[in-house]
């Protein structure tokens, strides 16, 4: 047997670990907050993103074993070196005429599309007004573009209009679906606004590609807000179940970010047999209604029961809900109490919420049956006392806002 060998870890490395270690004592078992058993069979799943359940639809798999039969696993090199006829480029097309964009640009993932087209957008002198709960990717962009984050509250186009007046004109880039809690954002304010200052308006439809809008085009088309929104940035991996990433744009940009956008450049691009399930995906997605149905109907069933039974969901209002426990040791005791009765979300802490609002996310599908939700339902109610559903500051807040909640509820007790 060979023996492993690893360097020497200097100090400064070390202590960072050490400080992870102090973390995981804080969880009171000496667990890591994500760890835990995984799924069996029936348990429910809410731990994906997979909003119209395709992942495992024949005609996906079917596409990509097909794609690797005919080219093998495709060619290494960056997107910007491929020329001729592709099959990206058909996909490209296709999803900006779903989109109703003039052109479309496919990247590795939604993380690279943030950031590749931040890049693009926003400089030194170029200042990017951000939404606090906006996805990790576009801070991440804000920093690499070397531009300045100009962050204003949570879903406040009045915070925003205040901030705008005082710096000028730059970059907005806010969530359509905001991915920890679920909120959806003031679309057609945010764009009056930023049209009427000067900006250029981004919009991450992660969470609602596929899922809001006719034919599952987004919530831009679906408010009608076209002509104020410049770019829509999309993750593939949700509702597309693939692993890239989109931006629609308008037309000839796309030479501009070829030259421009880290990631393009100097990433090797999506391969062949992921764009061919992401285009079998894309015929299923525009014909998929009754499945867009299901899906805000359970999800709007579970909101409406949970927050009777005292959770409070944040406002969100879309198809991932999320119970606030708030501190770490809270949460992995709620994420506990759900395993033992087979649901699995997912948990969210630092970094991706602040330290003291960490959360465990449920994500809706459209093929979960009553029977699944209302077990949901029955779980969230019996282990309120166990995980300290009272003693949760989001549910303080709650009771703060609705002070009758108790008494009007038939399902509270
Ligand atoms: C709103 C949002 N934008 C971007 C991303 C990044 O997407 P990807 O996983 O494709 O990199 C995610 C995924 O977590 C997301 O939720």
């Amino acid at each position: 047997m060979t023996e492993e060998v690893s360097a020497p870890v200097p100090g400064f490395l070390r202590r960072k670990l050490q400080d992870h270690e102090k973390r995981m004592q804080r969880w009171e078992s000496p667990r890591h907050i994500l760890d835990g058993p995984a799924p069996g069979p029936g348990d429910i799943l809410l731990n994906g993103n997979d909003y119209l359940c395709l992942a495992r639809h024949p005609s996906l798999a079917q596409a990509a074993v097909d794609a690797v039969g005919r080219e093998g696993l495709g060619v290494m090199m960056s997107s910007v070196f491929q020329r001729g006829a592709h099959s990206r480029h058909t996909l490209e097309r296709r999803l900006a005429a779903l989109l109703r964009a003039e052109s479309g640009i496919l990247c590795q993932s939604g993380y690279c599309a943030n950031v590749g087209l931040l890049e693009c957008l926003a400089d030194e002198q170029v200042p990017v007004y951000i939404d606090r709960m906006a996805h990790m990717s576009l801070w991440r962009g804000i920093q690499s573009a070397g531009a300045t984050a100009i962050p204003f509250r949570h879903n406040d186009v009045d915070d925003l209009r205040r901030r705008l007046a005082r710096t000028g004109p730059g970059v907005v880039a806010v969530d359509s679906v905001y991915s920890t809690n679920g909120s959806v954002c003031p679309l057609a304010d945010v764009a009056e606004l930023s049209s009427r200052c000067g900006c250029v308006l981004l919009v991450d439809e992660s969470h609602s590609l596929g899922t809001h809008g006719p034919r599952g085009a987004g919530m831009v088309v679906g408010q009608g807000l076209l002509e104020h929104v410049h770019f829509r940035t999309a993750s593939l991996s949700k509702a597309f179940v693939g692993r890239a990433g989109f931006v629609a744009c308008m037309r000839g940009f796309e030479r501009y970010f070829e030259m421009k956008s880290g990631p393009a450049i100097f990433s090797s691009a999506v391969l062949p047999h992921d764009i061919a399930a992401l285009l079998a995906a894309l015929d299923l997605i525009r014909d998929a209604d009754a499945r867009r149905q299901r899906l805000h109907v359970n999800a709007a069933y579970l909101r409406g029961h949970l927050e009777a039974l005292g959770y409070d969901l944040d406002g969100g209002a879309a198809q991932i809900l999320a119970l606030q426990s708030g501190l770490e040791a809270q949460t992995l005791r709620l994420k506990d109490a759900l395993e033992a009765r087979g649901i699995f979300g997912s948990v969210f802490c630092d970094p991706a919420t602040p330290v003291k609002h960490s959360l465990v996310r449920l994500s809706v599908h459209s093929e979960l049956s009553r029977d699944d939700l209302d077990h949901v339902v029955d779980a969230c109610r019996e282990i309120r006392d166990e995980v300290g559903l009272s003693s949760w500051a989001s549910t303080r807040r709650h009771e703060a806002r609705h002070p009758a909640a108790e008494n009007a509820s038939p399902m509270f007790r």
